[in-house]
């Protein structure tokens, strides 16, 4: 389906009160725990995990979501058991051969943010090539965030800010051009699955005014029908941004 006709089939679909978020984050967790209220091990639920990202990403794209960011592997989760982090870097590898051809197709721009260079010299390729065949695309973002941190984007962000401006022009707007989502329209809903109630590091100068919602629900059972639900408990939000 090409953008536009997402859009309209969105515009069906969506809640007839309410706007669509343009940008929607999702710190997509509970996996581990959805694996082990069925005695699996915790790699059964990541792999239940992809095929949630696959039915979330098909959604974001009918409802008409210009730019949908996944938090897939935080700075911080090199701190798991190393088979753990081989599962998750599998699971990468197995998804991006899985879906690559359906997102050149269905017109999505890949995008990568974090410091996945740090990732195995085949998974750095695998993304390099997997973003640079969807270049060519002008529809919706898929950003994935891996091996991402805010704190050290922001850090990295306030380098090259360093290393350009003189102090006193350093301001928002230089920090925010500088930012990994700098091609991104700004966070408008920020979903976190699993009942947990923390950022972890994840878009925090991004998430500024954006709408968060804590759900219940573990990622692997996060569906079609949660994420229209998700949407339109944003539309009936009031933003106020500070004024009245
Ligand atoms: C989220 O699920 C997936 C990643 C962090 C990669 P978890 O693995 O954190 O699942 P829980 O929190 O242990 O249930
Ligand atoms: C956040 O989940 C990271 C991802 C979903 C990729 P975690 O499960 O790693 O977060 P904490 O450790 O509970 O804060
Ligand atoms: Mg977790």
């Amino acid at each position: 389906m090409s953008s536009t006709a997402a859009q309209a089939a969105g515009a069906l679909a969506a809640p007839a009160t309410g706007t669509i978020p343009r940008h929607v984050a999702i710190i997509m967790d509970g996996n581990g725990r959805w694996a082990k209220k069925r005695f699996l091990p915790r790699f059964a639920g990541h792999k239940a995990g992809v095929e949630a990202v696959r039915r979330v990403t098909r959604e974001a794209r009918a409802i008409g979501i210009e730019a949908l960011t996944l938090y897939a592997f935080s700075s911080e989760n090199w701190r798991r058991p190393e088979e753990e982090v081989s599962d998750l870097m599998g699971l990468l590898r197995h998804f991006i051969r899985s879906d690559l051809d359906e997102l050149v197709r269905e017109n999505v721009r890949l995008r990568v943010i974090g410091d996945y260079r740090r990732f195995a010299p085949d998974v750095v390729e695998m993304i390099d090539d997997a973003v640079a065949r969807t270049g060519g695309n002008d529809g919706p973002i898929l950003a994935i965030a891996l091996n991402y941190g805010a704190q050290a984007e922001l850090a990295a962000a306030a380098r090259r800010c360093a290393a350009k401006l003189p102090p006193d022009r350093i301001d928002e707007a230089a920090i925010e051009a500088e930012l990994q989502t700098r091609d991104l329209p700004p966070l408008d809903l920020l979903i976190r699955t699993s009942g947990e109630q923390r950022l972890s590091n994840f878009l925090l100068w991004q998430a500024a005014y954006a709408e968060l919602l804590f759900v219940d629900t573990l990622w692997p059972d996060f569906d079609e029908a949660a994420l229209r639900e998700a949407v339109a408990a944003f539309g009936g939000r009031q933003r106020r941004y500070g004024g009245l």
